[in-house]
């Protein structure tokens, strides 16, 4: 089958949400093809339900969270986390609660984000499948950017774009590498690590050296590993060092991704900054969150149009064959292959 037409496998966790677009009022995600509505309960916690109330239909994401239950806008029907029906506002006294089950999803907070395990729950062995671990999340020593990526494609072209060094051109001014070079890869059916040799524009050796992210002409070009990992349905990448990247993906259907990308500058070299009390550090790492704000959203802007674009293109002609020479996309399209095929058993 065609790669871009090719579903997710289930079987994973996968990112839905920030934690901190999740508020008071529920969230409605959709996860391929299905809409959940998000919310979090009386003490906090987060849960996922369909996001139709099995009276008509309606979202019930409109609704608002009642103690520690989702009430839907129309009629006030109020449902549980388990997604059964727990009251019903005008039942006459002879009169049973609907036995409406809805579906509710596993759905765990972690790293400042939601994740959420679409699968068949009883597949769900929690020890083998867990999210992604995203240590640099709290760790003191790494400054945090988020960017949000919605772009009109197949999640495929995004791994793509993620996993393809070469596209460095790409970037100009806001390019953190060049000169890529692909220089080993290792496959199995649950990753792809690409190993590629680069010269980085960006050394944080120095407290100064933070303002190279502003001022691109502090830069200096030198060489350094630039490592690419495919950790289905996720993607991992580290220059040097200095940082390390973090994609999570949300596909919404076959022809909308939507993804965050998380991106840690290493304040590892700073040792006397290491010496410092611990709530300064926090300090210093909660006023530099969002220091590459400038830089991530202008190179995800560019990646998007490319990616729209190569969508489209298919759409337009989808028996076209392009004309790939890295190699590393071919491990790419073949996980991806083999992982939506389980995803249909
Ligand atoms: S449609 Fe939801 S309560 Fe009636
Ligand atoms: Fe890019």
């Amino acid at each position: 089958m065609d790669i871009r037409q090719l579903g997710i496998n289930p079987h994973h966790w996968y990112v839905v949400a920030r934690s901190s677009e999740l508020q008071t009022q529920p969230l409605s995600v959709t996860l391929w093809n299905q809409a959940i509505a998000l919310y979090r309960d009386s003490t906090g916690k987060v849960h996922a339900l369909e996001d139709r109330c099995p009276h008509r239909h309606v979202k019930l994401s409109h609704g608002r969270v009642n103690g520690d239950r989702l009430e839907c806008a129309y009629h006030g029907w109020q449902f549980k986390s388990s997604g059964e029906c727990a009251a019903v506002p005008y039942l006459a006294a002879n009169q049973k609660l609907p036995n409406c089950k809805i579906r509710s999803y596993p759905v765990t907070e972690q790293d400042g984000f939601i994740w959420l395990f679409p699968g068949n729950v009883e597949t769900l062995d929690t020890t083998s499948i867990q999210p992604l671990s995203i240590s640099e999340w709290e760790h003191l020593n790494y400054i945090a950017t988020v960017s949000t990526i919605e772009c009109n494609a197949h999640y495929s072209f995004l791994v793509e774009n993620l996993m393809d060094m070469y596209h460095g051109h790409l970037h100009q001014n806001w390019q953190a590498w060049t000169d890529a070079v692909l220089e080993d890869i290792q496959e199995d059916d649950n990753r792809v690590d690409a190993h590629y040799q680069a010269k980085s524009y960006y050394k944080i050796d120095k407290i100064w050296a933070i303002s190279q992210l502003f001022f691109p002409a502090l830069r200096q070009l030198h060489p350094e590993p630039l490592n690419v990992s495919y950790i289905y349905p996720h993607w991992v990448s580290t220059l040097g060092q200095y940082f390390k990247i973090y994609c999570l993906l949300c596909p919404v259907n076959q022809t909308k991704t939507r993804a965050y990308l998380i991106h840690f500058t290493s304040l590892n070299a700073f040792w006397r900054l290491h010496k410092l009390p611990v709530g300064f550090r926090r300090f210093v790492k909660d006023s530099l969150f969002g220091s590459a704000q400038k830089l991530l959203d202008g190179l995800v802007r560019q990646d998007v149009q490319m990616i729209e674009e190569e969508q489209q293109a298919y759409l337009d002609h989808p028996d076209r064959k392009g004309y790939e020479l890295n190699r590393a996309l071919v491990s790419v399209q073949k996980l991806i292959k083999i992982q939506a095929e389980r995803g249909l058993n």
